[in-house]
């Protein structure tokens, strides 16, 4: 089996609903379940004897310890962490607690684990831990996609946590010899994704008659990910990464925030017109800018595609579609996930 931490979030849950749809090899699901982890994205797996939920934090040495002995995994996904830009800069203090020191007990605790194994055992386990393309920094626009050879240079303090980790997990490599993969991806987008990000926010927002908000001039460009190529991504890497290495992991979708909103806004015109006539975009308003908002990320994925032969399946215009389409039929979920917790983070963050 295998240990999955954080699966309970955005990319973590697709991750184990795609990997119990292709394969009979169990998950247990670590999660501390705060305003980010939602059960119900897992709600599908009730009663699934191959899907066991423990809630807990990756700092919890002593829980660790029991799981890892008792599961015996063959390998550990790490995916927890706190992830919201935005949140990092109200308040840095939980991105420290979990990406930094949750990832070093994490580590602590498996290598404890993988020390103990048998032999075969040892060479067979992988910690493959997930990061961001946020650690390299920012680009001007004529300058190549992020290498896996471009410095780190993270500018907000969620970049910086996750940085932090990624340093860590290298080391464990290189002084223990823990036999780790890490991946740097782009923004993801797709189904079950929490709407305090721009693109779930802006089709709630727009449904709801509220205004979209693009921070300063909207010209900032990330490139997109569909979820599920991610999650792809993931299960290659795992099955055939070569030890200690990075594997930068992007869409090749290169957008600018304005065109994403107009995007979702023209689908939402041809799928669910507003009642006026008029167009989702007349809600467009322009905001302060983000302190320190990173003005472009590109990811080049060619080691990826070349060494283990990975490609997204989607492009934006399939992914966004598909995205679009999943919100407007999942009204439930999005009923559950925008409660107490989040309307506090909206008011905290847009004021309103
Ligand atoms: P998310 O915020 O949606 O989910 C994070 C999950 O981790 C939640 O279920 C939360 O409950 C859990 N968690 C938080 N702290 C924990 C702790 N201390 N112990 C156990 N569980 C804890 O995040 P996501 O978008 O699914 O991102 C998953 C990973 O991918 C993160 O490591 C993130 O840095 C990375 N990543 C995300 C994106 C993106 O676009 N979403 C892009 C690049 C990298
Ligand atoms: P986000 O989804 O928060 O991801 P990240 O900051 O990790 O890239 O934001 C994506 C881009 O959209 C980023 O440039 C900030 C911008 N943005 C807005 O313009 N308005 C918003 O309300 C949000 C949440 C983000």
């Amino acid at each position: 089996m295998i240990l999955v931490t954080g699966g309970a979030g955005f990319i973590g849950a697709n991750f184990v609903l795609d990997w119990l749809a292709g394969s009979d090899e169990p998950v247990i699901n670590l999660d501390k379940l705060t305003y980010a982890g939602n059960l119900d994205t897992l709600k599908s797996l009730d009663g699934d004897g191959r899907h066991l939920f423990v809630r807990g934090d990756i700092g919890d040495r002593e829980l660790l310890g029991r799981l890892l002995t008792e599961h015996a995994p063959r390998a550990v996904i790490n995916f927890a962490a706190e992830s919201h830009v935005d949140r990092s800069i109200h308040g840095p203090g939980d991105f420290i607690h979990t990406n930094v020191v949750g990832t070093f007990n994490l580590l602590e605790s498996v290598r404890a684990y993988w020390n103990d194994l048998a032999a075969d055992e040892k060479e067979a386990f992988r910690f493959l831990h997930v990061s961001t393309d946020e650690v390299y920094g920012t680009l001007e626009a004529s300058d190549p996609p992020f290498a896996e050879t471009n410095r780190y240079e993270p500018n907000s303090p969620y970049s910086a946590s996750k940085a932090a980790s990624d340093h860590l997990v290298r080391a464990w490599h290189h002084t223990y010899g823990l036999p780790v993969l890490t991946t740097n991806c782009s923004n993801n987008y797709g189904p079950y994704h929490f709407p305090e990000k721009l693109i779930p926010l802006v089709i709630l927002n727009a449904l709801a008659g509220k205004s979209l908000p693009i921070y300063g001039d909207g010209q900032q460009i990330r490139d997109w990910l569909y979820v599920k190529d991610h999650c792809a991504a993931i299960r290659r890497v795992l099955e055939a990464g070569r030890l200690g290495e990075t594997y930068n992991v992007g869409g090749w979708n290169e957008k600018a925030n304005v065109d994403v909103v107009n995007t979702i806004c023209s689908l939402l015109d041809e799928l669910r017109p507003r009642v006026d006539g008029k167009g989702y975009a007349e809600q467009i308003t322009y905001v302060t800018d983000r302190p320190g908002h990173d003005r472009r990320y590109a990811i080049d994925a060619t080691k990826l595609s070349q060494e283990l032969g990975w490609k997204p399946a989607e492009t934006f215009e399939s992914g966004i579609r598909k995205t679009v389409g999943w919100y407007l039929a999942n009204q439930d979920w999005i009923q559950n996930v925008t409660s107490g917790a989040y309307r506090e983070w909206v008011s905290t963050q847009y004021g309103v």
